[in-house]
């Protein structure tokens, strides 16, 4: 019999259930053709789900989602919730249960894809960011002193465990050397400030670069990234960052792709259940329109497959991504693309029937 990998698709809120649609409408194209199969495992989460039943995520369905070989997600997020809740309680959780350390951000800027960046084309901005996605200021260290009087004190700790940087370091270099492009590494820290967390990723990274002398070391301040992910992004192969800073540049690295329509991310356990959403969030304006761009969700599906070892039908996903962003769309934002959000994704996967 053919493989069957059970996949739980987590819709989500505002945009998110129309882009996932998309995104199952390719891969169930793709597995048509590839000689393997999807279980798809719908699960009701989200802000609507909490205002609905005032259930965020119970113990059971994180057991249950711990059966399935990956995690779908839409987006999480609603505008009558207060910030902080379904994003920790939801998002977050996941992440840290299923021990994701990896945020991955592929940054690509594909032809017929406008960039902000002037003199900048599709040659220049191609790298990876690899976030560490479970440690850092997110690991929630802290607490308040005289909360709500004039003397109050808060404190959010960065939290840096060297077994924690170090895998995440080791997943960089790896992914650094299979994708055997400039095989160039840049650490993006703050040594210079952070004297501590970071004295402990530069000799982290130092000390691992050791057994990589095929990888060249690189290093920058993030501020010094941001300026050059602007001036030179063709510098760039691989960076690696902590949650935080990883956060904040790779929204700059979204812009300078195309925006949020097209920025897909994986969050991954190389050994668990990893999880794949596109990055730009609910998008409560665009809710219901059908107007949303799915390709950031489709190019996520292509993550999936690729974490899943499918390379080959993953392959088949960014050759369709590639025609129909080049040849297809006129603009890629939302309302712009000149078709609603399932005709993109029939584009693609038509796209897909015929050419693979
Ligand atoms: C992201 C998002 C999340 C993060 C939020 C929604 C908690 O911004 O995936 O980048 O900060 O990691
Ligand atoms: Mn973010």
């Amino acid at each position: 019999m053919s493989k069957e990998y059970n996949i739980a698709v987590i819709p989500g809120d505002g945009t998110g259930p129309e882009v996932v649609a998309e995104g199952v409408k390719v891969l169930e194209t793709v597995a048509d053709i590839s000689g393997f199969s999807f279980k798809f495992t719908y699960y009701r989460l989200g802000g609507d789900h909490y205002k609905a039943t005032g259930e965020i995520l119970s113990d059971e369905t994180i057991e249950s989602l711990a059966t399935s070989d990956a995690i779908c997600l839409g987006a999480i997020g609603h505008p009558d919730v207060r910030p902080g809740i379904l994003e920790k309680g939801i998002l977050l959780k996941l992440r840290f249960h299923f021990d994701q350390y990896v945020n991955l951000r592929p940054v690509k800027l594909y032809e017929g894809v406008d960039t902000p960046l002037k003199d900048k084309g599709p040659a220049d901005i191609d790298f990876v960011v690899v976030r560490e996605n479970t440690e850092g200021l997110y690991a929630g260290a802290g607490g308040y002193l005289k909360r709500g009087t004039p003397d109050e004190v808060a404190v959010q700790e960065s939290i840096n465990t060297r077994k924690g940087v170090e895998r995440c370091l080791r997943y960089a270099f790896e992914y650094c050397r299979k994708r055997n492009r400039r095989k160039k590494l840049t650490l993006c820290g703050k040594t210079n400030v952070l004297t501590f967390a970071f004295d402990l990723w530069e000799r982290a990274f130092y000390e691992v670069a050791k057994e990589y002398p095929d990888i060249e070391t690189d290093y920058a301040h993030v501020d010094a990234i941001c300026m050059w992910m602007v001036k030179n992004p063709e510098w760039f192969d691989v960076i690696v960052t902590d949650n935080m800073f990883g956060d904040i540049i790779t929204d700059l690295a979204a812009m300078i792709q195309g925006g949020m329509g097209i920025a897909a991310g994986a969050n991954i356990n190389p050994d668990g259940v990893s999880m794949f959403e596109p990055i730009g969030g609910s998008a409560p304006k665009y809710t219901g329109k059908g107007i949303i761009n799915p390709i950031a969700a489709i190019s996520s599906a292509q993550l999936m497959l690729e974490t899943l070892g499918e390379e080959k039908a993953a392959s088949f996903i960014e050759s369709a991504v590639i025609k129909v962003l080049r040849d297809d769309l006129k603009n890629v934002g939302a309302g712009k693309m000149g078709f609603t959000t399932g005709e993109v994704g029939d584009l693609v996967a038509d796209y897909i029937q015929k050419n693979s």
